[in-house]
């Protein structure tokens, strides 16, 4: 069964759709791990809740972001991930992480890549008037969501539409894309 190690820093929407539909049984992996770099993040709780194994490495306990990323790193591999999800971890990994789980590292962005990387990007796509928009599950390589993408879904973008509604409508999908594409990495298809 497929093992992950899920990365967060904050609500953990996207981890609870990953635990609940295990739950369910829609889903055959297990979350083995949950690291967060936000000691409070309600991820956190979510986690517990599942009765799923937690641990918090912070930057600032560390003096570069080697030391951290190594941390970080050492933290995932005691879980021996065969899939690490980025769900909502709100930092850029380097080689210190990414070089020990090649090809194994995913995350979810709230656009339909390559357009609007990088922080608020509902917000960026409804100031450039689009009038689609979506989300993206891609592997993670050194760039900024720049890595191979794996699958997207697309929403429509309503006149009325600011960046609480469109996030939402967007998140909807996220939910339903990443236990998609985690389903779809453990039978090999990916
Ligand atoms: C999501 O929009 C995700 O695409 C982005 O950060 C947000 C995390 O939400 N990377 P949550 O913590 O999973 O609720």
């Amino acid at each position: 069964m497929l093992r992950m190690v899920v990365l967060v820093s904050g609500r953990g929407s996207n981890l609870q759709a990953i635990l609940d539909a295990i739950e369910n049984r829609r889903l055959a992996a297990e979350v083995a791990k949950v690291i967060s770099d936000v000691p409070n993040a309600y991820a956190l709780k979510r986690a517990k809740r599942a009765g799923v194994p937690t641990c918090c490495v912070e930057r600032r306990d560390h003096s570069s972001r080697a030391d951290f990323e190594t941390a970080l790193a050492d933290c995932a591999e005691e879980a021996e991930p065969d899939l690490i999800v980025l769900a909502g971890f709100m930092r850029v990994l380097g080689r210190g992480f990414l070089d020990r789980f090649s090809g194994k590292v995913i995350n979810i962005h709230p656009s339909l890549l390559p357009s609007f990387r990088g922080l608020e990007a509902q917000r960026q796509a409804l100031e450039a008037g689009v009038r689609y928009a979506g989300c993206t599950v891609h592997f993670v390589n050194l760039g900024v969501d720049s890595g191979p993408i794996i699958d997207q879904r697309v929403v429509p973008v309503l006149p009325e539409d600011d960046v609480e509604t469109l996030s939402a409508r967007i998140l909807e999908q996220e939910h339903d894309l990443l236990v998609d594409v985690i389903r779809r990495f453990g039978a090999g298809l990916v």
